[in-house]
């Protein structure tokens, strides 16, 4: 009975000690969404566009502008974006304009951005791949990205993009940014933009990307051919935020 006790003593201790922890996984807030809602639909003077404008009404991003979407992305990602691009250590090289806005917003205004795009309860839906093929655009192939977000090409030294980014590329923790339901076109500029981030850095070329921690992107990038970008964003965008366990399988 003793030792019950002190067992469930220590269950409830334990449950003490996750809520904090569980908090700072996403939960709590890091800035005003409602602060953030104003500057994402209005803008700010005459320095910050309406963030709608380029990312689209619901934060869902645009292929025709290449711009990503930024409904439900984790929040803390998000903010560190709008911090490197305000520090230049990533360079919007799509539309050169995130590095002015990041810098014309405060600190706080960063947050509260950051804080309301990921409250943006837009439903799930990536880019339109039937429609793009139909323009002539070259699209990778859905299953062969499949297979290389989940398992990898161990034979080239390339891991299984959810060992980071978790099923379907639905996101893990702050650190790792979802990349599933993300716009085709996005996709393959970030994915290009790292394979050359990891030879050049940024400040010798605009178009490399090498904001990310301890190259960890870079690293996987490098070993990717065009071929492999185009079916690992062709998978991707169409992956749907499901589980590992969830018995019914991914629409595409
Ligand atoms: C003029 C169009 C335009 C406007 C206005 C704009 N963005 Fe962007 N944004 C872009 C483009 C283009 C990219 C992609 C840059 C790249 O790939 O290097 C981007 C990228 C981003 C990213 C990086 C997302 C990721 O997944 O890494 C964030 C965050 C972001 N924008 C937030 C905002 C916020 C917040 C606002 C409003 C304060 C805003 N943007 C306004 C065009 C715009
Ligand atoms: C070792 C961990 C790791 C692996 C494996 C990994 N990534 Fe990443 N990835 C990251 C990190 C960390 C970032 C965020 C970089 C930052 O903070 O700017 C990232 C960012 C990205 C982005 C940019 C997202 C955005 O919104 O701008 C894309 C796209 C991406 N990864 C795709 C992939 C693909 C595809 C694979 C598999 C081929 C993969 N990743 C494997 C760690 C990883």
């Amino acid at each position: 009975m003793k030792r019950l006790m002190m067992l469930s003593a220590a269950a409830l201790l334990s449950v003490a000690w996750m809520t904090p922890s569980a908090m700072a996984g996403g939960v709590a807030e890091i800035g005003d969404a409602g602060k953030g809602r104003v500057i994402f639909n209005k803008g700010l003077g005459d320095d910050v566009p309406a963030c709608a404008t380029c990312h689209g009404k619901g934060g869902m991003g645009a292929d025709e502008m290449g711009t990503p979407r930024l409904a439900y992305q984790v929040q803390k990602y998000v903010w560190k974006q709008l911090e490197d691009f305000a520090t230049d250590k990533r360079i919007d090289n799509v539309m050169y304009q995130m590095n002015d806005i990041a810098k014309a917003l405060t600190a706080e205004q960063r947050r509260d951005v950051a804080a309301y795009v990921h409250t943006l309860k837009t439903p799930f839906m990536g880019s339109d791949l039937d429609q793009m093929r139909k323009d002539d655009e070259e699209i990778g192939v859905v299953h062969k990205g499949q297979i290389i977000v989940e398992f990898g090409i161990p034979s080239r030294g390339i891991p299984a993009c959810m060992s980071c980014h978790a099923f379907h590329g639905r996101a893990a923790g702050n650190i790792y940014p979802a990349i599933g339901g993300q716009r085709y076109v996005y996709l393959k500029h970030e994915l290009e933009a790292f394979r050359l981030g990891h030879s050049t850095p940024s400040s010798e070329d605009e178009m490399a990307r090498d904001n990310d921690l301890m190259g960890q992107m870079r690293n996987v990038a490098t070993k990717l051919k065009d071929e492999d970008i185009a079916n690992v964003a062709a998978f991707l965008t169409v992956a749907r935020p499901a589980t590992a366990g969830n018995p019914s399988a991914p629409r595409r």
